[in-house]
């Protein structure tokens, strides 16, 4: 059985402290650090950039998930590899045929790749990614927003997509899920194949941090 780990989002954090949410996130449990990138173009909203991690960088020792949902993430592979990411992950809608060798180009930076399907997306499309990837992203709500209920179809998603991974010899392949994860879903999503959970409402609304991430965790 592969290890759940909890990437809280700090897009559900306060934005004018978030060394300071990091460093909360990081004493109360969490296993990475979800950070959401928009650049208004490939989702409406601007979240921030590479810059922000570099910030991030010496307030955690976990690693930092850069989630890209950016038009050309071929242009800001570089910049989030210099400023300390441990993940990035592509989108396919943004990537294309381009995908499988923009993730050559992460790992040429030391850093893991990760390719990354939107709702509307077949999840057959990161089938070519899967020989690249250090982990794959099965998107549950729309990008672009926090506080989204999630979508019951990617249960079947991460179950051909976990299916896909073990008749490929890759019974270890990080599966990570984003968006509208709750205590109350996690489970059932857990059992439909993924081991990395993105909760970010859930755990910054919660009044009891550890306890939450415990709990998303399965404890
Ligand atoms: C959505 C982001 C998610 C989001 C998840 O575009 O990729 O990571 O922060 O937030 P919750 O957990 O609130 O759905
Ligand atoms: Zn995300």
């Amino acid at each position: 059985m592969l290890e759940t780990k909890i990437a809280p989002s700090i897009l559900a954090g306060n934005f004018s402290c978030i060394g300071e949410e990091v460093e909360r996130l990081t004493a109360n449990g969490a296993d990475l650090v979800h950070c959401d990138v928009m650049d208004g173009n490939f989702v409406p909203p601007i979240t921030f950039g590479a810059q922000m991690v570099e910030s991030i960088r010496p307030h955690t020792a976990l690693g930092l998930d850069c989630h890209l949902m950016v038009a050309r993430p071929e242009t800001q592979i570089e910049s989030f590899a210099r400023a300390g990411a441990d993940i990035i992950s592509i989108h396919v809608e943004a990537c294309g045929k381009n995908t499988v060798r923009l993730m050559r180009k992460i790992k040429e930076w030391g850093v893991r790749a990760c390719a990354v399907v939107n709702p509307e997306t077949p999840v057959e499309r990161l089938f070519d990614t899967v020989e690249e990837a250090d982990m794959l992203l099965v998107m549950s709500v729309h990008p672009g927003w926090g506080g989204q209920k999630f979508i019951a179809g990617t249960y079947e998603k991460l179950r051909k997509l976990r299916a896909f991974c073990i008749a490929n010899g890759k019974e270890e392949m990080d599966i990570e899920v984003d968006g509208g994860v709750t205590s109350q879903n996690v489970k059932e999503i857990v059992a439909a194949g993924a081991n990395v959970i993105v909760a970010g409402s859930a755990v910054f609304r919660s009044v009891d941090m550890r306890g939450t991430i415990a709990e998303l965790r399965g404890e």
